[in-house]
């Protein structure tokens, strides 16, 4: 069994915290959140102890720890666990200020520990088929990318205030989705938006609706289409177009039963949100983290992956403000010299 450790226990976190009790070679022993109260009442429900410092964490025998809290403590939460030599499963982002990210990243570099940051919909089988035809070249050369990601309606003002905007918080899963199917990352970005769903949204310095092209080295194109609002629910879909053909992630009913009477046919319709739709990948990343201690193997996606997502959404954030094309800037961290 992999002793867990889980950190925060709000929406995500309670959803972490039931998968890894659920999960047949895991157990979660300790919860901490700075609310003791959700604390409490997650570990009470799930058979775990409540924690009442990070510090009792770092000093337990957990094996690993996942970090599920506020975006504004995942960066000195995984540097104590890789000081303390904990693999670590961390929803993203590693952090919005990216000189902090590539701190966390160069530490890891100094000090290995198994990583996964939480791009959860690499996990999902319908996505996978994409990856695979893709890669195996079944539609012959990649030519166009196209990712939509339309939720059914914005967040509340206070979390957009505080979540890097649409391109950093929302469209950053497909920047990693495509550098993944793909299997290459973006020379150059260029990226428009609008505040056309909520005013207050642009009144906050943010956009709710938003096109980004990715120039990828090869010559393909990547384009994707972000929106806060839709009035149809949860709209999550990608086309690959190749040489040879196409291969697509449809959008994702919420059953198959389809209804024919009179002239109309009626079927499923989406997914009320995000979450309903993506829910497996959470186990499912879960088990591939769980897989990856078992076998000594390093997991995925890792934190250099949680790195180079963020590098687009930044150079993407810039377009934004510039309305013009802006080159990414990759880093890598810096090896130890060879004595
Ligand atoms: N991969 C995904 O699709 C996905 C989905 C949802 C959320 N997330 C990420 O997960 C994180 C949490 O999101 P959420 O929706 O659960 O937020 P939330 O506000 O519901 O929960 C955050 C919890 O963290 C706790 N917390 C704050 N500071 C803490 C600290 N120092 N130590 C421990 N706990 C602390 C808060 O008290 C709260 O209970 C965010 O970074 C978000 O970006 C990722």
């Amino acid at each position: 069994m992999i002793k867990f450790a889980l950190f925060g226990a709000g929406f995500i976190g309670n959803v972490h915290g039931r998968n890894i009790a659920a999960h047949p070679k895991a157990q979660l022993s300790y919860v901490f959140d700075v609310n003791q109260h959700s604390a409490q009442a997650l570990a009470s429900s799930l058979g775990a102890a409540v924690a009442h410092s990070p510090e009792e964490i770092w000093n337990s025998n957990v094996d690993a720890v996942l970090i599920a809290s506020s975006t504004n403590t995942h960066a000195d939460l995984l540097e104590a666990a890789i000081r303390a030599g904990k693999p670590v499963f961390c929803e993203k982002p590693i952090d919005l200020n990216i000189e902090r990210v590539k701190g966390v990243v160069q530490l890891a570099q100094d000090h290995p520990v198994p990583i996964l940051v939480g791009f959860s919909r690499r996990f999902d089988a319908n996505h996978l088929g994409v990856l695979e035809a893709v890669r195996s070249e079944t539609i012959g050369k990649l030519e166009i990318l196209h990712l939509t990601s339309r939720g059914p309606t914005p967040p509340p003002i206070s979390y957009v205030k505080v979540s890097g905007g649409q391109l950093r918080d929302q469209t950053i899963h497909f920047f990693d989705l495509a550098c993944w199917i793909a299997g290459e990352a973006p020379l150059e970005v260029y990226a428009s938006g609008a505040a056309l769903v909520d005013p207050a949204i642009g009144e906050a310095g943010d956009v709710d609706t938003s096109l980004v092209i990715l120039k990828m080295p090869s010559g393909a194109f990547v384009h994707i289409d972000s929106s806060r609002r839709t009035g149809y629910g949860y709209d999550e879909r990608i086309e690959a177009f190749g040489s040879q053909g196409l291969v697509e992630s449809q959008r994702k009913p919420t059953g198959e039963v389809v209804l024919y009477k009179g002239q109309q046919k009626t079927s499923n319709g989406l997914h009320a949100g995000w979450f309903e739709r993506m829910e497996p990948t959470f186990m499912l990343a879960l088990d591939a983290f769980v897989c990856s201690l078992e076998g000594q193997t390093s997991p995925y996606p890792n934190l250099l992956d949680g790195l180079q997502a963020q590098l687009i959404a930044e150079a993407a954030a810039q377009s934004l403000q510039t309305n013009r094309p802006v080159k990414v800037e990759y880093w890598l961290p810096s090896t130890p010299a060879l004595s």
